[in-house]
């Protein structure tokens, strides 16, 4: 019998609950929902390893709960913004996640929201069944073209670039802010790196794909909106708080800029009297950006093998804090 305890706070496809239920004394939150702080307080004690989703606060109350035994956060996502790193990082805790993976998988999420908004997918679904299909209108749902127009990213990472790839195929122009300069992208991107105050004004189509930090948080507000076209839509598949939610609604119910398409929200799940849910150019979808039944499965090996060896008292392959161990 495997001696380290783990948690794993939500069921994973089952390839990666296999791969750790041979190698430690494992135990599964069964349930549907995130398990509530209090249980998750107490089915962390003692253990060795906690598997986290990214609706899991793992803060350290949490590694306190643990106690000295915890040796590994193993993240399921590729954000940690629900980890406290330095904290973990200051006890000798590994923190693991899940890049690469999910990159191709995200921004195609990220143009189900780039199509779906400019041509109303959401609000044409409802249409019909509503009833109110009569016939075939001159005038009814008219949306924006994507081809042949700007895109901008902001978050130059590898699902923004994934996503501004897709972009060549609608000859669309592509410029991007990111607070670090990409060398790795060469001319031969396409891509112009521009300023911020560029990307908000010149984006037809402006994708979120920045990490959440204290940098990031609320960097769109009502003086970003008000800079944008008032053509352009929003797209969000980074982290709700990347977007000030009030400043939102407000720009979108008086015009400021045309639609947002949201695979994230703040809070998540978005509560149900949000004015937001009211609009009529506010396509929404519940934080599905990694949800293909793959990319799920290569996601739940990655998180096994990342917990595991650092159970092993090894780095993670991938690791965010690997100097922890060096
Ligand atoms: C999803 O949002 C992730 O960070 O993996
Ligand atoms: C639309 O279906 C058209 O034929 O114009």
């Amino acid at each position: 019998m495997p001696s380290d305890k783990v948690f794993v706070t939500r069921l994973i496809p089952a390839e990666g609950i296999q791969l750790i239920e041979q190698n430690a004394q494992t135990e599964v939150w069964p349930e549907r929902g995130p398990p509530p702080r209090d249980v998750l307080l107490d089915k962390v004690k003692g253990v060795g390893g906690i598997l986290s989703m990214l609706s899991d606060k793992i803060d350290a109350e949490v590694m306190d709960a643990a106690g000295p035994d915890l040796k590994v956060i193993s993240n399921y996502a590729v954000g940690i913004d629900n980890i406290d790193v330095a904290e973990a990082s200051s006890r000798g805790i590994v923190v693991g996640n899940t890049p690469g993976v999910l990159t191709e998988t995200t921004a195609d999420v990220a143009w189900a929201l780039i199509l779906g908004g400019a041509r109303r997918v959401g609000e044409a679904h409802d249409y019909i069944r509503k009833g109110k299909w009569i016939q075939w209108e001159p005038m009814e749902l008219l949306g924006l073209d994507v081809f042949d127009k700007t895109l901008g990213v902001i978050g130059m990472g590898a699902i923004g670039q994934a996503t501004a790839r897709r972009a060549k195929g609608f000859n669309m122009k592509v410029i991007y802010y990111d607070h670090k300069s990409r060398p790795e992208l060469g001319e031969s991107s396409g891509a112009e790196m521009v300023s911020f105050e560029e990307v908000l004004t010149q984006s037809d189509f402006l994708s979120l794909n920045c990490p959440l930090t204290d940098v990031t948080r609320g960097l769109i507000g009502a003086k970003e909106l008000a800079m944008m076209k008032d053509t352009a839509i929003l797209v969000n598949t980074a982290r709700g708080p990347v977007v000030d939610s009030g400043a939102l609604y407000k720009a979108l119910k008086e015009g400021t800029i045309a639609y947002a398409a949201l695979d994230v929200t703040d809070p998540e799940p978005i509560n149900m009297d949000n004015p937001l849910l009211e609009l009529d150019n506010c396509l929404m979808i519940p934080h599905i950006g990694s949800a293909s039944v793959a990319t799920r499965t290569k996601m739940s090996m990655m998180a096994a093998t990342n917990l595991l060896e650092g159970l092993k008292g090894n780095v993670p392959p991938n690791c965010v804090n690997p100097q922890v161990r060096s």
